[in-house]
């Protein structure tokens, strides 16, 4: 059993903590629109969404404590209150913390790749992930995939091309391998000085009734 630095940091939660369900409006004390960042890592990309939006409220989950600790770090330096960096696995997360309906956006970038064929499905954005995450997501909700590992990419690429509930924001493209203006993360930038291409993948949640 590892000992975990003790995180002090009023924006921080602990999903252990977390009744279940919570009122995040009263957690924000407002009622902005939700985002959610899956893997924040040490939330460089966080910390520079939350600031070009204070109009929505961020939680950002990472089961990493460190990582936790560095976001929450950031986003005090930076003085945000619209943030909160859950310790959690994301998918528990998403089911006992998420109300149905109230997901404004989801960002993942950069999740681990699991690069070995016999651990691929430990990866987290498969279908059961999709099938889990939309029930949450609003109408008009984007949803944000990034990643450094090709195989990786394509995969979620015609996997998200084959969701009925979902329209792809890049058409004709599948892909891209950069979104102007998009906050790049630690992850990317390390890749990307061994010249590796990211790929970029955007939905958007369409509405239930078509
Ligand atoms: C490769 S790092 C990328 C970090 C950051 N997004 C970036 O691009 O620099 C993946 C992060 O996702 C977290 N992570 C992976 N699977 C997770 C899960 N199921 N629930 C919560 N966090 C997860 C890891 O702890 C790690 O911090």
């Amino acid at each position: 059993m590892h000992n975990l630095i003790p995180i002090n940091s009023p924006l921080f939660l602990s999903g252990d903590s977390i009744s279940e369900k919570p009122e995040w409006n009263v957690v924000f004390g407002n009622t902005n629109p939700l985002v959610l960042e899956i893997g924040c890592g040490i939330g460089d990309f966080l910390v520079a969404m939350a600031s070009r939006h204070p109009e929505f409220n961020f939680i950002a989950i990472d089961f990493y404590n460190k990582g936790c600790l560095k976001s929450c770090r950031r986003a005090e330096r930076a003085e945000l209150a619209n943030i909160r960096v859950v310790r959690d696995e994301a998918r528990s997360f998403i089911r006992r913390c998420l109300q149905p309906d109230s997901i404004q956006a989801v960002y993942i970038n950069c999740p681990d790749p699991w690069p070995k064929r016999y651990q691929r499905k430990r990866r987290l954005v498969k279908q059961d992930f999709i099938d889990l995450l939309l029930p949450y997501l609003k109408t008009g909700a984007e949803f944000v995939f990034t990643t450094d590992f090709e195989d990786y990419g394509k995969d979620v690429a015609s996997l998200m091309a084959e969701q009925p509930g979902f329209e792809n924001l890049l058409e004709p493209e599948l892909w891209l391998h950069d979104i102007e203006g998009y906050p790049r993360t630690k992850y990317m930038l390390k890749f990307m000085a061994h010249g590796k291409d990211i790929y970029f993948i955007k939905y958007r949640r369409k509405s239930i009734i078509q």
